[in-house]
């Protein structure tokens, strides 16, 4: 039995970045070998274990081969005399296709090394194509090694467009599409996902929501990027320069989805896209099954973005509205991330990365103000039921009128 690490810790050794898990690849073995030497097994359906100390993965060397559409249909074939260049021909990328054993001696059949120097994400084989997740993933690694210099290769992208052609992506399933999302939005450059997506017609497919921003003006005097798309992008990369969290930049992709709806001949003014939006929103976060608070803060920030920005304009009754349709008595949180989208909606533009956010504080004042209310005195005062709910408003009200003429003097 030969054992090697395998993918990932191989190529970011390579790379001089952090190891975090390591897969390992076993050659010359049987099931009942690994077993007698007290690995586990995990699951029923693939010949990969976990090790008794240290639980990383160990899979024996397989060969794969598509049978059917979607995850479900492949068919594997894992005995001792798979080589590792048998296991290695069906993995996505040549620069995870790579093995070492435990000299560091590098084996790597199909040059992966050379294209980690050109700074390529090329694909090892044909069979590439038997797993349209490979899609996203390319798309994923190219926004996490953008900084680097990498890039696709052009025949990569070329078998990437045939597969979202295909038909294919429809059989991924939301789980495992939005595994590859979220991780993809949390790298350093999220913008390069979505234009690699974009670029191969995976986003199309995926999101049409999103694709459809492309080509749709903005006003130039708040937009000087014009395009929707461009701007979607700025404020996505805006929310990873300030390192914001998933439901930040979840939000921040899909706040604007509205102005694709817009007729043309309204452009570049997008009346109430807001509203518009909100069903569009909806779509994509149940296409992907979005986690709750993501697609909370998606439709949140989708409806009252505008609102943000027009923060010192507002009355102090849409104010009110405003901080009651967050509840942000109970979930303090969340007001912070709308703000924070907000405020990445408003530097994504071009020019204006920098500009202050003025609107931030503002709301935040204005949630104390409207939190300071006590609910004891009016208690006490013999309120209850929803004539309680009402008195309770209207000393918000109050404490905002006042909230807002200190603010302005
Ligand atoms: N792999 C593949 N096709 C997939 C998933 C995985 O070929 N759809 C192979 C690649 O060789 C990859 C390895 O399995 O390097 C391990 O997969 P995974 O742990 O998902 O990715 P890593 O390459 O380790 O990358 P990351 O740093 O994102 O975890």
């Amino acid at each position: 039995m030969r054992i090697y690490k395998v993918g990932g810790a191989v190529r970011d050794r390579l790379l001089g970045k952090p190891v975090t898990d390591i897969d390992w690849v076993v050659v010359g073995a049987t099931t009942e070998e690994m077993l007698a030497k007290g690995f586990r097994p995990v699951g029923a359906d693939f010949p990969v274990f976990l090790h008794p100390k240290s639980g990383e993965e160990y899979a024996l060397a397989r060969t794969e081969r598509k049978s059917g559409r979607g995850y479900g249909g492949f068919t594997f074939h894992a005995s001792p005399e798979v080589t590792l260049e048998e296991d290695l021909i069906r993995r996505d990328l040549t620069i995870n296709a790579m093995a070492e054993d435990d000299q560091q001696n590098l084996t790597d059949p199909y040059h992966g090394q050379r294209d980690l120097e050109a700074r390529l994400l090329r694909h090892v084989s044909p069979a590439f194509a038997e797993d349209p997740l490979r899609v996203l993933r390319v798309a994923r690694f190219a926004a996490r090694y953008a900084a680097l210099g990498f890039t696709v290769a052009p025949e990569t992208l070329e078998l990437m467009r045939q597969l979202s052609d295909s038909g294919e992506l429809e059989a991924l399933t939301p789980e495992r599409s939005w595994k590859e999302i979220s991780r993809a939005l949390m790298e350093d450059q999220p913008q390069v996902f979505v234009e690699v997506l974009r670029a191969c017609g995976a986003l199309k497919v995926l999101m049409p929501e999103v694709d459809a921003l492309f080509g749709v003006p903005q006003p130039p005097a708040h937009h000087p990027e014009i395009d929707t798309g461009a701007h979607t992008l700025g404020v996505l990369q805006q929310a990873a320069t300030h390192k914001q969290p998933l439901t930040v930049r979840w939000a921040c992709l899909l706040h604007d989805l509205g102005k694709g709806l817009t007729p043309e001949q309204e452009w570049p003014r997008h009346i109430a896209h807001e509203f518009k939006g909100l069903k569009l929103i909806k779509a994509v976060n149940e296409r992907f099954k979005v986690p709750r608070d993501c697609q909370e803060l998606a439709l949140l920030v989708g409806e009252y973005h505008t609102h943000g920005h027009r923060a010192l304009e507002l009355k102090p009754s849409t104010l009110l509205e405003l901080l009651q349709s967050f509840d942000i008595y109970r979930r303090p949180q969340r007001f912070e991330e709308f703000i924070a989208a907000c405020e990445m909606d408003a530097r994504g533009r071009e020019g204006l990365e920098e500009r202050s956010y003025p609107q931030a504080d503002y709301l935040r004042g204005a949630a104390t103000a409207a939190r300071s209310v006590a609910v004891q005195p009016l208690l006490e005062k013999g309120f209850k039921g929803p004539e309680l709910g009402e008195a309770i408003k209207r000393e918000r009200l109050k404490a905002l009128k006042a909230y807002k003429e200190t603010a302005s003097t």
